[in-house]
């Protein structure tokens, strides 16, 4: 974390929380985090069906509302899908794409997140791009090219003009959800290699300035080790997210 980058913790609240306890949820997040430190930025994710609430909920705290998923048409016959401008209305600044598990179980590909940046970035809301390998990619060694590829794939062709208009999210897929953290060194050589790649397709100054985070079983002991390395610059946190106080926490330990 260089001192020009700001640090982003965000929350992707995944599958959880029905309206009412998304309420309770936010309602304890605004007051956890009556005060954010200096140099951090708040974000949280929850389902498209929560958005509102917890828009209204958190209006009065400093936390960035993001969607976790969207389509990138404008309007239509798209049954269950949701547009940029809708997200835009529900009060959404960011929105993740390419979480491992969309890929997985609903079969999105690299061109699909490609459609989803670029519909993303036209309509001024931030993706939150996810990148990371499986198992058998770490253990074959192979994991820095399959990442670094996914970025290429990913974000080929978008017209990024400024660092803020894209946040990167590292997720090594055998870290999420299995307590397994990736060590921070293991976090700082791949979001490393993935802002060597960012400098390549959009040059060093905006890659320098574009927040590289890493998800994965990050939580409140062991934040602050990942934000100390160079090219890690927050976190993309599951589980820890679902609790007002661990979050919280993850918030004041990354700014100390
Ligand atoms: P966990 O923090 O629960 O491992 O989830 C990480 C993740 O997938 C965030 O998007």
């Amino acid at each position: 974390m260089p001192s020009n980058r700001t640090l982003l913790i965000a929350g992707n609240w995944k599958m959880n929380n029905d309206v009412a306890e998304a309420a309770k949820l936010a309602d304890e997040l605004a007051e956890a985090l009556s005060e954010v430190p200096a140099g951090v930025e708040v974000l949280v994710c929850p389902p498209t069906i929560d958005l509102t609430t917890v828009h209204q909920r958190m209006s009065a705290a400093a936390v960035a509302l993001g969607a976790q998923n969207v389509y990138w048409e404008p309007k239509g016959a798209y049954t269950g899908e949701s547009s940029c401008a809708m997200l835009k209305s529900a009060g959404c600044t960011y929105c993740i794409i390419g979480h491992s598990e969309r890929r997985d179980y609903f079969h999105e590909t690299d061109e699909d997140e490609n459609k989803k940046a670029a519909a993303l970035i036209a309509a001024g809301i931030v993706p939150v791009f996810c990148c990371g390998e499986p198992e058998e990619v770490r253990e074959a060694g192979t994991y820095v090219k399959h990442v670094t590829d996914q970025i290429r794939a990913g974000l080929a062709g978008l017209p990024i003009e400024s660092a803020d208009q894209i946040v990167i999210a590292y997720e090594p897929i055998w870290a999420i959800g299995t307590g397994k953290t990736a060590t921070a060194d293991d976090a700082q050589e791949v979001c490393g290699a993935i802002r060597e790649t960012l400098a390549d397709m959009f040059g060093a100054e905006l890659a320098e300035g574009i927040r590289v985070l890493y998800g994965g079983s990050a939580k409140p002991g062991n934040i602050a080790e990942l934000v100390a390395k160079p090219d890690v610059d927050g976190a993309l946190v599951g589980g820890a997210s679902l609790k007002a106080a661990d979050f919280a926490s993850m918030v004041v330990k990354a700014g100390e």
